[in-house]
């Protein structure tokens, strides 16, 4: 039932406040992260020195976020990969090693062969971050944390990934206990995290805005995504919903790379979609940016206003909310949904079927 929507991927881009709550519910206390939400079973946490994380689509996305989390938080070596390439190499698995899938549906075939894989090579356990309990990977893992964004029925994957993200945090700071974070530390992520549902809403409140700016891409052949550290994941999961759903050819790049090539596609045509973390990136990301605008490209920028972007000529500026900066990947997610989506929308595409896609990819 799509309620009041008038596609299901709108209904589940609004019930992410909801959901990422369901998802925290349990997982934190006031000021810690409970480790028996990884079940019985939670010493993994203390042994683990190296985290592989397989998966494919929107899921890997998810898993190119943790890594920047693990590897700053914990300090454990994290390493990621698609899991169409991952089953058909020869993989090194140092000691120790957590094998952690992630995956919406629980049933994607490359993903299930990872596992199954992963389970001849060594590794200290194998974990599930995923939405359906039922599901084949939950059941071949030894543990599992459920997402909780109850059914996904649009093609184009939005709660499953803020929900993973969130998961992964819980995950993230649970190693980073184990190899040293401070109380005060682990206390400040936990009350920036029960924070997330009413940074979503407010995120959620520039739709509008959004629908508006969406219409400058109705004729748009090519967008280009860029986006430093954490974000630079986003920017990739921003250019995978505006292809899949708009049908538009859309790249990410770190912004860093851009003089390695892609500039060269820079002109007045381009539009040039940045994520800005309010991190001592923010400057170098200023000077990307006047790089694009140099060349013509039409620069739209999703920002906090203490960056004070929205003063720019030149700039097409949508507000996201002002949060922690490990949030910023979540938060800043939501407008590039609903950009997806509007922009989907104005091309009258078939927003909750793509054509050529399924729902989830059960054979190879
Ligand atoms: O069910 P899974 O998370 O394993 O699915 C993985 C991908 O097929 C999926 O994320 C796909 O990329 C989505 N359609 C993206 O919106």
């Amino acid at each position: 039932d799509k309620g009041e929507f008038r596609h299901y991927m709108m209904k589940e881009i609004y019930e992410q406040p909801k959901v990422i709550n369901a998802c925290l519910e349990g997982r934190i206390s006031e000021n810690k992260v409970l480790t028996s939400c990884f079940g019985a079973d939670s010493d993994f946490l203390k042994e683990v020195e190296n985290v592989h994380i397989v998966a494919c689509g929107t899921s890997y996305h998810a898993g190119l976020v943790a890594k920047y989390w693990i590897e700053d938080l914990a300090g454990v070596p994290c390493a990621v990969e698609v899991a169409s390439e991952y089953r058909y190499r020869n993989v090194a698995v140092p000691k120790n090693t957590l094998f952690l899938t992630l995956s919406q549906s629980g049933e994607t075939a490359d993903t299930l062969a990872a596992l199954r894989k992963a389970k001849e090579q060594g590794y200290l356990t194998t974990l599930a971050i995923c939405n359906v309990p039922s599901s084949t990977l939950v059941r071949e893992s030894a543990l599992t944390l459920l997402t909780n964004a109850g059914a996904e029925i649009g093609v184009a994957s939005t709660k499953a990934f803020t929900t993973q993200l969130t998961a992964l945090l819980i995950t993230s700071v649970a190693i980073a206990v184990e190899k040293g974070l401070s109380a005060e530390k682990e206390s400040a992520l936990v009350q920036a995290m029960r924070s997330l549902p009413a940074y979503v809403n407010a995120a959620l409140l520039q739709d509008e805005h959004i629908q508006k700016v969406s219409d400058r891409f109705a004729n748009k052949q090519h967008a280009l995504f860029l986006g430093r550290g954490a974000m630079y994941p986003i920017a990739l999961e921003g250019a995978l919903k505006l292809k899949e759903i708009s049908y538009i050819h859309a790249e990410a790049y770190p912004a860093g790379e851009l003089k390695h090539g892609p500039l060269a596609l820079v002109d007045e045509n381009m539009p040039i979609i940045t994520m800005v973390p309010h991190n001592d990136m923010l400057d170098k990301l200023k000077s990307n940016m006047q790089e694009v605008a140099a060349r013509g490209g039409e620069l739209y920028v999703f920002a906090d206003r203490s960056t004070n972007l929205h003063n720019e000529d030149n700039i097409i500026f949508t507000e996201v909310p002002k949060v922690e900066e490990i949030l910023e990947p979540i938060v800043h997610t939501i407008p590039l949904q609903l950009l997806s989506y509007h922009v989907a929308v104005v091309k009258g595409t078939d927003v909750d079927q793509p054509r050529n896609l399924a729902k989830s990819v059960t054979v190879e």
